[in-house]
């Protein structure tokens, strides 16, 4: 897959930080440790749960490969999304990188997909309610619909759950449609995607970087007079042989990859609560994690929460390649000096709104639609709210750097921190009820 040479800007270590083939290697990793544990999961609601404690507790081995599969699993979305950050910060994602940049997005999807199926597989209460939460917030539509009280006649919401569950609840049925989601339909097409993923690279010819990096390489190796360095250039002393320095740095990624997660396989077990019980239910009962921060936002507004703020957010990282054309900039951290201002400034403002709005909705109660008509809260809630003062900041960065990058970089922060304080929330200030515990 790789071209002949490398470029030695792209293998510096905190250029890419090795992000992208940490996450290609946990996917392998979860690949080999899943078709182990295929070798005993049952996938009926009868046995899975005995069989996963039959990995667990009797099976040699079963214990780490269980372990090892988890956490690899919740590495590799914070993975690719890390990667995903590296990949907006350093404009990689021009001119004949867009169709990689949407690429990219769709594996991060499936990913998400990925690691959400596997969840429900042990079939214990945290599998059973956190996939009924989290396949509750595919049926958000339904508030527009119940408001216009077309429910009965058209429920694309109801639809999309049930074509993901099999029916209106988490049953056998929804049992065998995550495993075969979770072992044959997402490795399958995540294989191929990464392959084309591979494939865009070597076309774009290696990785995005700067117009200059070829002499700022030569320049770290001291060659600095003029002459020199194009001489240098013509012996191409600015690339290495793919084989073997590029393999060598990929082949110690995957090795550090596996020892970390060996060394935490061992120290961490994966949870697994008591048997699944339709007529227990955990309260509170939470999502995974990379759903929580949806699942608050759900709390306010099902329809904002669920499918209005995730859809604006997916369009926006849609168009982020053809909304930010400038070249200048491109594998450049930040795009330089005033790219780190802007990021630093949105992160702060960002932090700053969604602490401060989500603050005024819990301690005012979320009262300020109470006596106004249902289509009101609709429209004006806390993530609504949050989501158009995101957007008027960009819009605001842009007016004033008249460029579109820095706009891309305010929203992408903004969100960013958006993003991760409600996820914080959800994890740790939500009890039960969903009340606020402090
Ligand atoms: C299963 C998930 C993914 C895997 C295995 C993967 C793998 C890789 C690898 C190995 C590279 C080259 C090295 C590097 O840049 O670190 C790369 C580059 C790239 N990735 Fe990903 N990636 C994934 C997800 C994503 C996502 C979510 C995005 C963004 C939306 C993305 C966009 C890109 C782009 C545009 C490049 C080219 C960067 C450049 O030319 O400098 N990838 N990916």
């Amino acid at each position: 897959m790789h071209s002949t040479r490398t470029h030695l800007y792209s293998l510096r270590p905190g250029f890419t930080l090795g992000l992208g083939v940490l996450s290609f290697v946990l996917f392998l990793i979860l690949l080999v440790t899943g078709v182990l544990l295929m070798v005993y999961y049952v996938p009926s609601v009868e046995h899975a749960y005995g069989s996963v404690k039959d990995i667990s507790e009797v099976v040699a081995g079963g214990r780490y490969i269980r372990n090892m599969h988890r956490w690899a699993a919740h590495g590799m979305v914070v993975v690719v999304l890390l990667h995903l950050l590296r990949v907006l910060y350093t404009s990689a994602y021009t001119r004949t990188r867009r169709v990689n940049w949407l690429v990219g997005i769709t594996l991060l999807c499936m990913t998400i997909l990925f690691s959400f199926s596997g969840y429900l597989l042990p079939w214990d209460q945290l599998a059973f309610w956190a996939v009924t939460i989290g396949s509750n917030i595919f049926a958000s539509t339904r508030e527009v619909t119940d408001l216009i009280a077309i429910t009965p006649f058209f429920d694309p919401g109801g639809f999309a759950r049930r074509l993901l569950l099999g029916g209106d609840s988490v049953g056998q049925d929804a049992l065998i449609r995550f495993y075969l989601l979770h072992t044959v339909i997402l490795p399958i097409s995540t294989i191929v995607l990464v392959g084309v993923h591979f494939w865009r690279i070597r076309k774009s010819d290696g990785l995005a970087i700067p117009s200059g990096a070829d002499d700022l390489v030569l320049r770290a190796q001291g060659i600095t007079e003029p002459l020199a360095i194009e001489q240098a250039k013509l012996r191409r002393e600015h690339t290495v042989l793919s084989w073997p320095t590029t393999l060598w740095a990929e082949g110690a990624i995957l090795l550090a990859a596996l020892a970390v997660l060996m060394f935490f396989a061992i120290l961490v077990d994966a949870p697994l609560l008591a048997p699944a019980d339709i007529s227990m239910p955990e309260n509170p009962a939470k999502s995974p994690w990379y759903f929580l921060g949806v699942q608050e936002l759900v709390s306010y507004s099902a329809f904002t929460g669920g499918i209005l703020v995730p859809f604006l957010l997916l369009l926006s990282a849609l168009a982020v390649p053809f909304v930010d054309t400038e070249e200048k900039g491109t594998g450049v951290w930040f795009g330089g000096q005033q790219g780190k201002r802007v990021v630093a400034l949105s992160a702060v403002v960002g932090s700053i709104l969604a602490i401060g709005i989500i603050a005024m909705a819990i301690s005012i109660g979320w009262q300020w639609t109470r006596n106004a008509p249902a289509v009101t809260a609709l429209i004006v809630n806390p993530g609504s709210i949050l989501a158009a003062s995101y957007g008027l900041w960009s819009w605001i960065v842009f007016r004033s750097t008249s460029s579109t990058k820095m706009s891309v970089f305010a929203l992408a922060s903004s969100c960013l921190m958006g993003g991760i304080i409600i996820t914080i929330l959800g994890i740790w200030l939500r009890g039960p009820n969903w009340e606020f515990v402090w």
